[in-house]
Parts: C-alpha cells; structure tokens; sequence
C-alpha cells in the first residue's frame, strides 16, 4: 500500500489591529468604493511593531499541533512559506523552531510569494511519501505591512498581515494530497518583486529614498497573467486526476482579488457558496492566505472526510501551484 500525505492539523493567526478601507482613504487618494469593487477587500489585520513573522507563525503552529493531538517534540521537519521573514538570515524556520521547543529536525524557509504555502505542501508531501518524515509542520506566515508603501495606492490597499500552519502526516489509507501541480514563469519576476535589501540592491541611503525595499506590482498585467494561468491550472488539475468540478466540495483559493477568485469558480461551474472567501477580513496575506482560509473552513465544519478540495495559488515569481486534496 503507498503512504500517503494527510493534513491532520491547522490553525492559524491574525493581529488585533484591523486597518479598514476608511482609514486608508485618511492616508492616500482612495476610497472604500475603489477598494471594494476592485479587489473585494474591506479590511486588513497589522502586526504590533514588536510582531514578526515568526511570532505569528509560532501562534498558528501551535494551534495545528494542538489540533493533530501531537506535542512539538514529535515534529521531525519544519518548513516556513515567508517573503516577508525575520530577517535574510537564520531561516524564520529555525527561529520558530526555537519558539516551539522543536529539537532536532531539520528547518528551513521556502519563498514562492503568494505560492509558498502550495510549493511548502508539495515539499512535505514528497518527504513523507518516500519515508523519510512522519511529522511535518508547514507554516506560511507573513508581516507584508513593514514591506507595504504606505504612500502608494495602487499596492498599499491589498496587503495585510497573518499566519496559518497545517501538521501533515503519513496514511495509509485512500485521504490526503491526491495531486500537486507546480509551475514558474520567471520571465515575468518584474511584474511583482521587492528590489531592495539583496545582493542586487543591498540597503543603502539610496535605496531607502528611491523606496525599493517596498512591494512595487505592476497590477493590472498580473491580474491578466494570473486568470489566464490559474483557470488553465484548475481544469487541468481535475482533467488529469479524472475529477468533474462538480466533485469538488471546497475551492480554497489565494486570496489576492476577488475578481480573480471568482473568475476561477466560474471556470469550474462552482457556486461561490463552495469557495472560500475572507478576503474582505485579511486582504492579501501572501502564502499565510491559503492555511488561513483552509483553518478557518476546518473550524467551520466545512470540510468533512472524504471529500475533495482544492487549494489554489498565484503570485510573485511568477509562480503559481494546486494542491487536490481527498480530506
Ligand atoms: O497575490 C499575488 C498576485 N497578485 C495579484 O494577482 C493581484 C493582481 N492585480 C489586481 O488585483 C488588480 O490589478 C489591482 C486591484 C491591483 C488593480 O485593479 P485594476 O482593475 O487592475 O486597476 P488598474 O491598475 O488598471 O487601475 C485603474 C485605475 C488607475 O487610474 P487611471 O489610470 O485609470 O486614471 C489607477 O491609478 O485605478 C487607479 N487606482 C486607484 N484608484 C483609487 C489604482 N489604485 C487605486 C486606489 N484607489 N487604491
């Protein structure tokens, strides 16, 4: 019988302070009406000045270890889906790593922007598929507020802060991650990137005046890049796992524009009442959307054994990646 990789915990993190569309329009030339017709968002969480993404990622991670019945010490891989982490170096993995009392496992950070978190599950499916790891624990978590220009409009609307975390373990039985699709164009890794604060641009005077350690997007070509490639995603993710749409019980997708999300759902003939959508709660949380989401679903008593979901991505690199996932 072939092991299988089975979520058997999530949880998840989000600041108190909540930044809404009305407080915006005091900082720059917008308007709850733009925001809200344009990307769905009413809201967005901001981390406290002493909140870093490993702080969110521990509350998150503990949630999920409490929920697969697991203590930290039986944790033996620990990754961390973050663009937004500690610091460039130790990995925000091994920081949380120490927060948790996790011994002797390896840690590690992965970024794929917005799709760290499907990337994250590919690698720890892969792990615990060939034997290797029992228990893993996957955190994407992110704090984009200290990486947000809070004088540009056209990127400081979408972004707000959070964590999410799942336990993945082995099975033997038919439940767990089913398939994964991973893909990366980066050809195009200038429609959306942090230039400063690397070996290409390290920080500077120069840097910090002309702005380049904040998300620069440019918007509008990515939302067409990313309905194009996430809708051909989709149905080629079902088509070659012999799966009709109408199987699915739950669409999770990354939470980056409503637009998009919908686009998708109607690609796949689902209702919107089977996807599953806060962004009007979080804005764009980069790789903490999708265990977010997936947590709060699961607290909601929307998935139930057995049944099929789907887990969608797109964002920096490019990158984008589906997970499906029999539950
Ligand atoms: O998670 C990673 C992946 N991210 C994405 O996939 C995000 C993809 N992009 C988007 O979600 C959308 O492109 C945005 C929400 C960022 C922008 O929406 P859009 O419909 O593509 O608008 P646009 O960029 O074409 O801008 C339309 C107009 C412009 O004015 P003009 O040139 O038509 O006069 C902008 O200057 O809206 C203006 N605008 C704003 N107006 C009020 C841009 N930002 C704002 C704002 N408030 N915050």
């Amino acid at each position: 019988m072939l092991l299988r990789s089975r979520i058997t915990g999530t949880g998840s993190y989000a600041p108190e302070k909540v930044l809404g569309n009305f407080d915006l329009e005091k900082m720059v030339d917008t308007s709850d009406g733009w925001i809200t017709e344009r990307t769905g968002i009413k809201e967005r969480r901001i981390a406290k000045g002493i909140q870093s993404a490993s702080d969110l990622g521990v509350e998150a991670a503990k949630k999920a270890i409490h929920m697969a019945g697991i203590m930290p010490k039986d944790i033996d891989m620990l990754i961390v889906a973050t663009m937004s982490g500690d610091m460039p170096m130790p990995s925000t993995a091994s920081i949380i790593q120490e927060k948790l009392g996790i011994k002797n496992s390896p840690a590690f950070d992965i970024n794929a922007a917005c799709s760290g978190f499907i990337y994250g599950l590919e690698i720890a499916d892969s792990f615990i598929k060939s034997g290797k790891f029992k228990k893993v624990l996957l955190v994407g978590t992110e704090v984009l507020s200290r990486f947000t220009d809070w004088e540009d409009r056209t990127t400081c609307v979408l972004f707000g802060d959070g964590a999410g975390a799942v336990i993945m373990e082995p099975t033997k039985r038919n439940r767990g991650i089913v398939s994964m699709q991973l893909h990366s164009d980066g050809s195009l890794w200038d429609l959306l990137c942090v230039p400063g604060g690397g070996s290409r641009h390290p920080a500077s005077k120069e840097t910090v005046k002309d702005r380049l350690h904040y998300i620069k997007m440019k918007g509008n070509k990515t939302f067409k890049v990313a309905v194009k490639a996430l809708e051909s995603l989709v149905v080629n993710t079902l088509k070659a796992n012999k799966i009709k749409p109408s199987q699915i019980a739950l669409l999770i997708p990354h939470q980056a524009n409503l637009r998009i999300i919908q686009a998708v759902a109607k690609r796949l003939h689902l209702p919107m009442s089977k996807v599953v959508v806060n962004i009007d709660k979080y804005g764009n949380t980069s790789s903490a959307s999708i265990p977010l989401a997936l947590d709060e679903a699961v607290r909601a008593g929307r998935i139930n054994d057995g049944d099929y979901i789907l887990l969608e991505a797109f964002g920096g690199g490019l990158t984008w990646g589906a997970a499906l996932i029999k539950w």
